[in-house]
């Protein structure tokens, strides 16, 4: 007996966050996924059917939509470079609005669109925001992704918004906070972190396991933080990173944001408040466990590719 299979799109396909998602699924035989990105990716993988779609281009996102006519959308494409959304903000708005309006309204009501945001809505003066909280984003990167909020839930009645904090590998400028780090530590050179930077990030794997169980457990809509069970500063974050791949953390030392002049401004404490998630899911995302899944998942990865 043939299985009928889900559709799911996952945008973003090429990025930290997308290719994680798009792996977990893709082995799930449930589902028949198509990832989204401009780059024409080879694909060894069977069962991923990747799509190469412009997301600034309006026409083809409805063309690919009406051709697939995919029953889930998980929206992680986005532009996470900063001083690139404050000066081209058309593009910042197009790609991280226009084109979330597009995805969410395909069958709105019927096909579940997630919107993946961020912390960074929060002007982070606080610190521990819930949902509820009032957001206040200071610059555009941020503006322009609450705005993509905004549009989701009101193009799409089975929206959900996912405010998060992410770490990981393979993000598409090639260069994470951890691969920095890693490749700084491996060559010896002392790095920097802010003491006065606060965030509860998770590992990718993490979050696209969480994804998944919430998209087969439940119909949750509305906002949602998913965020690690610790509030680290930045340099707290990169010590930890240090010890998990076995250098010395005396090669990292704390430093506060404000002596550094910065060209964006950019929110202190985004820590999330995560009790709604352990409500809906009884789940706590463990920060040094996403931090060991990760350290696998890249031994694995540089395994593979020899
Ligand atoms: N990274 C973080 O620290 C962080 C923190 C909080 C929240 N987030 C959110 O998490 C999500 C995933 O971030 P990430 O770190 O995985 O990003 P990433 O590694 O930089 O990947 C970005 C993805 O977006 C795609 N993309 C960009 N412009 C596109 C366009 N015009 N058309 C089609 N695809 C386009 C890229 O694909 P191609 O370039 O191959 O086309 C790539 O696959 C984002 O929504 C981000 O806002 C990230």
């Amino acid at each position: 007996m043939s299985l009928i299979k889900k559709k799911i799109l996952i945008t973003g396909a090429s990025g930290m966050l997308g290719k994680r998602i798009i792996e977990l699924f893709s082995i799930d035989q449930k589902y028949e996924v198509y990832g989204v990105s401009r780059k024409n990716k080879n694909n060894d993988s069977p069962d991923i059917i990747m799509v190469n779609i412009d997301l600034m281009d309006m026409e083809a996102v409805e063309d690919g939509l009406n051709q697939i006519k995919p029953e889930m959308i998980i929206h992680c494409a986005a532009n996470v470079n900063l001083e690139d959304c404050q000066k081209n903000q058309n593009a910042a708005y197009k790609l991280h609005v226009e084109s979330t309006q597009k995805l969410a309204a395909y069958n709105p009501g019927s096909t579940k669109f997630i919107y993946i945001s961020t912390d960074s809505v929060f002007d982070g003066r606080k610190g521990n925001y819930t949902e509820e909280d009032k957001v206040n984003p200071l610059n555009y990167y941020a503006e322009s992704k609450y705005l993509g909020e905004k549009t989701a839930i009101s193009s799409n009645s089975n929206t959900l918004v996912i405010r998060t904090n992410i770490y990981g590998f393979g993000s598409s400028e090639g260069h994470s906070l951890v691969e920095w780090a890693i490749e700084q530590l491996s060559s010896n050179q002392s790095i920097k972190g802010f003491e006065d930077v606060l965030f509860n990030p998770v590992y990718v794997g993490q979050l696209a396991a969480i994804i998944k169980k919430l998209l087969e457990e439940g119909n949750i809509t509305g906002v949602l933080n998913i965020g690690s069970d610790q509030f680290i500063s930045k340099y707290q974050f990169l010590k930890k990173v240090a010890k998990t791949f076995d250098f010395s953390d005396e090669l990292i030392s704390s430093a506060s944001s404000d002596s550094m002049s910065m060209l964006i401004d950019r929110p202190k404490n985004t820590t999330l408040n995560v009790s709604k998630l352990f409500t809906l899911t009884g789940e706590v995302l463990a920060f040094e466990k996403g931090l060991l899944e990760m350290k696998q998942n890249m031994m694995d990865h540089l395994y593979s590719i020899r």
